[in-house]
């Protein structure tokens, strides 16, 4: 079995490379699709929306690993020659779209990388132990909204690029009856041996330079879409956002504790908030949905997010589902008032938090004292001297009505 190709056949590493790019490239698709069409909702549709990007983007960010290493790969190689020169067009075509391919595996899994990246807030973490955010994209929502509209067009790109090419190899099975299949399907004994005539650079150039003609007209078509400014929502969570009616645009969740008589200070950099607001009555109802891996705490953020404390293995997200009601009370205008979960458990809660609305932009700033107790935190730590047991988190937002 042969390691390298052959101008016969696909050696086994570029039949490896080639199975396994096109099963993840395909599932990714399928979960991205699956993704959007979940229900949404309450807290355990919205766990199910997040759990399936977070598979998504993990699928895609391993097909492109493997797609740059493949690249590598075949740089060192030579092709199998082609079984029909002479059939000078539908060579064109297939090597073509086998240029929209190359391409399409390493930018779509980037633009989506991208995306996640730019959504303020995060939400779906990638289920890699290093590499979210990609360093010098900001948060920005009409960035990632950009990103987003990409990813978008992008896959129906390539997934008529995959459909072209599966018929082509269809055709070739079934039409030709040729062997192409069986070069790349590790049967390369069914291939004849090709003839050696050879097409010259021209025609190779001219495919390379449709199939990147084919993603900088896709590219381009997003750059020239009229901009709006943010107004869509955040590509973070968009089917969940796009019946929400208010859509984070920028904002921080922080916490502070208190360990052996100081206060630590951190963020979680991942969360999402779904919210339903009505200016005339103002109530409505608000969804947030916070990663707890993507704490940090100072220096004991891994003890924080560790079986003794937060226990994010165990729990996951923290979770606070609530209905927005005008306050009663002086102080802050209005309350948050709902179950708050974390670490599992769920405790009713009333969050305070100051209102501003200016047409279509909110800004929204609160915060709360909670007791690490009530939420079973950290119960080895009986008294206060090594850790508090109150805990206060704070948030500010700005919001953009859809
Ligand atoms: C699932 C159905 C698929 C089938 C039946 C299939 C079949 C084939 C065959 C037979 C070849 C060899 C063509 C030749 O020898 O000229 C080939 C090459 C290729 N395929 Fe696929 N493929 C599939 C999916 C994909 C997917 C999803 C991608 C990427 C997104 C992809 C990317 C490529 C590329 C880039 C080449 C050229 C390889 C090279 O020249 O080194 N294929 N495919
Ligand atoms: C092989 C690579 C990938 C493919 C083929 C792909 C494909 C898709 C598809 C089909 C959707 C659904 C689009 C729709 O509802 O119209 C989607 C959505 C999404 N993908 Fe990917 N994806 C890939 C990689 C990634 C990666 C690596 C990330 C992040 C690290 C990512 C993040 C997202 C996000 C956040 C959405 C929701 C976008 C929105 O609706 O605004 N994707 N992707």
């Amino acid at each position: 079995m042969n390691a390298s190709n052959t101008a016969r056949a696909y050696g086994w590493v570029a039949r490896f490379f080639h199975w396994t790019v096109a099963a993840l490239i395909l599932a990714a698709i399928a979960l991205g699709l699956y993704a959007g069409s979940l229900p949404k909702g309450g807290e355990a549709q919205l766990q199910a929306i997040f759990q399936t990007y977070s598979v998504h983007k993990t699928v895609g960010v391993t097909a492109l690993t493997l797609a740059v290493l493949r690249i590598l790969w075949t740089l060192t190689q030579k092709k199998p020659l082609p079984l029909h020169p002479g059939r000078r067009l539908e060579g064109f075509v297939a090597e073509t779209v086998h240029w929209g391919l190359w391409i399409g595996m390493i930018i779509m899994p980037i633009s989506g990388w991208l995306l996640h990246s730019a959504a303020p807030g995060g939400f779906a973490r990638i289920l890699w132990p290093f590499g979210q955010r990609l360093p010098m994209v900001p948060e920005d929502a009409a960035l990632a909204e950009r990103f987003a509209a990409f990813h978008k067009l992008g896959w129906l790109l390539l997934g008529g690029l995959i459909l072209l090419h599966i018929l082509g190899a269809l055709k070739h099975v079934i039409i030709d009856r040729d062997g192409t299949l069986s070069r790349m399907a590790g049967n390369p004994g069914r291939a004849p041996e090709p003839p050696t005539a050879t097409a010259g650079v021209l025609p190779h150039l001219l495919a390379a330079l449709a199939g990147i003609a084919i993603w900088a007209g896709a590219a381009l078509t997003i750059a020239a879409a009229p901009t709006k400014d943010g107004e869509n929502i955040p590509a973070s969570a968009p089917q969940a956002a796009a019946t929400s009616g208010w859509a984070v645009q920028q904002g921080t969740l922080n916490i502070e504790a208190t360990q052996a008589g100081s206060t630590v200070s951190g963020r979680f950099d991942q969360w999402q908030a779904v919210i339903d607001y009505d200016p005339e009555s103002q109530t409505g109802r608000v969804v947030v949905n916070v990663d707890i891996a993507s704490l940090t705490l100072g220096a004991v953020s891994d003890t924080a997010k560790g079986p003794d404390f937060l226990n994010a293995a165990a729990h996951p997200n923290a979770v606070f589902e609530a209905d927005i009601l005008p306050a009663t009370s002086a102080g802050p205008s209005h309350i948050a008032r709902g179950r708050l979960t974390i670490a599992g458990h769920a405790v009713e809660t009333d969050l305070p938090f100051e209102l501003t609305v200016n047409g279509d932009k909110a800004q929204a700033k609160g915060s709360l004292q909670v007791d690490r107790r009530d939420f079973g935190i950290g119960t080895s730590y009986g008294d206060e001297s090594t850790v508090g047991f109150g805990v206060n988190i704070s948030f500010d937002l700005t919001a953009k009505r859809q």
